[in-house]
């Protein structure tokens, strides 16, 4: 029997913590318009920050007032369609990236929106918009280029394991930081050249030990003292990338006092550029497709945590998770 209803997770208040500000509602599937397609979502990422962040209020360049729809990406498969799409056929896989698209059993999308992949899996969730934002900032705001020495912190997370293996593609020398065994054997088989578990090795020794010509290229989405440490180890004419500031998006904003930041930079000639994925949209669909390329081609590997998080219940607690660091890979939640 065709269900007449389905649930989604919207944001029903703004608050400090995920968990209170989200509620399930179920609401009945329309019918697509002409132009548009009905997908059945199969799975969904999760950006746990980002989440975090607009029930909070605290992401400037969208400024939603609840209540309003959660989730960005899923992967799902075509079930009715408007007249007039052309492109897709009932039964094909689509991968969405919509706003609010993600964290629901069915949505509705312009057919334009959505591209036609292989099949509905997981894995295509590390490339679209993860891979693509970390390929974008790689290479638009990082200027990256061969047989220099890139830096990727939270490199086993679902955007820096995409990162470090397009640095190693383009022929660098990779360093990526994490915070356990199990993270550092993945950043192993991606061919991490020099593995930091932080836990164990302390970062700012290990650079300026091992690299004290310093790091041309750092793509960074940690933050705080993770943030400063890379400031420090800049090479000259390095480039540090904010990817985001992860360690401080689940407590309250760290105030400091210390010098201008000019005062490390300028000397070494470096930069500090901060990243966001919606300012560069341009890039998106050519990233998209050399990234989908080189995923069928084996060229790029993609880790999913193995953690299930099944169904929309679920969702608040793979936020928590992938906010207590513990994440191998992309969590994603499967419907
Ligand atoms: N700018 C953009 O357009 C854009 C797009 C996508 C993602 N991002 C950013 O990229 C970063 C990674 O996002 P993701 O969704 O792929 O998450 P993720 O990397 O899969 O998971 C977060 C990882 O951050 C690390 N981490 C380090 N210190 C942490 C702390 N104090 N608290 C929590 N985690 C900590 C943890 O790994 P270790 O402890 O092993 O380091 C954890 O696994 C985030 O900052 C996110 O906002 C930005």
């Amino acid at each position: 029997m065709n269900p007449k209803t389905y649930k989604k997770l919207i944001a029903k208040q703004l608050n400090q913590d995920f968990k209170s500000a989200v509620e399930i509602v179920e609401i009945p599937i329309s019918k697509p318009d002409a132009s548009e397609l009905l997908i059945q979502n199969k799975f969904a990422g999760v950006n746990g920050g980002f989440d975090t962040l607009l029930c909070r209020g605290e992401v400037p360049y969208v400024n939603l007032m609840p209540p309003f729809d959660l989730g960005v990406e899923a992967v799902g498969e075509v079930i009715a369609m408007g007249e007039n799409v052309k492109d897709f056929q009932i039964g094909d896989a689509a991968i969405t990236t919509a706003r609010g698209g993600g964290y629901r059993e069915y949505q509705l999308i312009d057919a334009n929106l959505a591209l036609k992949v292989r099949q509905a899996t997981p894995e295509l969730l590390t490339l679209m918009p993860t891979g693509v934002s970390a390929l974008v900032a790689l290479e638009q705001l990082g200027e990256m280029k061969s047989n220099e020495v890139v830096l990727v912190t939270a490199a086993a997370g679902g955007t820096g394991h995409i990162a470090v293996q397009l640095a190693k593609l383009a022929g660098n020398h990779v360093i990526g930081t994490c915070s356990s065994e199990a993270k550092a054997k993945l950043l192993r088989e991606l061919g991490c050249d020099r593995i930091i578990n932080y836990r164990t090795e302390n970062l700012n020794q290990v650079l300026k030990q091992e690299y004290p010509n310093g790091i041309n290229l750092i793509f960074e989405s940690v933050g705080k003292d993770v943030f400063d440490t890379c400031v420090e180890n800049l090479a000259v004419r390095g480039r540090l990338v904010v990817v985001g500031f992860i360690s401080e998006y689940a407590n309250n904003l760290e105030q400091i006092i210390q010098l201008r930041i000019y005062h490390q930079l300028f000397w070494k000639a470096a930069s500090v550029r901060g990243f966001l994925m919606p300012h560069y949209k341009e890039y998106m669909v050519e990233a998209g497709d050399r990234l989908l390329n080189l995923f069928y081609t084996d060229k790029v590997k993609v880790a999913i945590d193995p953690t299930e998080f099944k169904g929309i219940e679920s969702i608040p607690a793979a936020v928590e998770y992938l906010l207590s660091g513990q994440n191998c890979g992309k969590v994603v939640v499967r419907f």
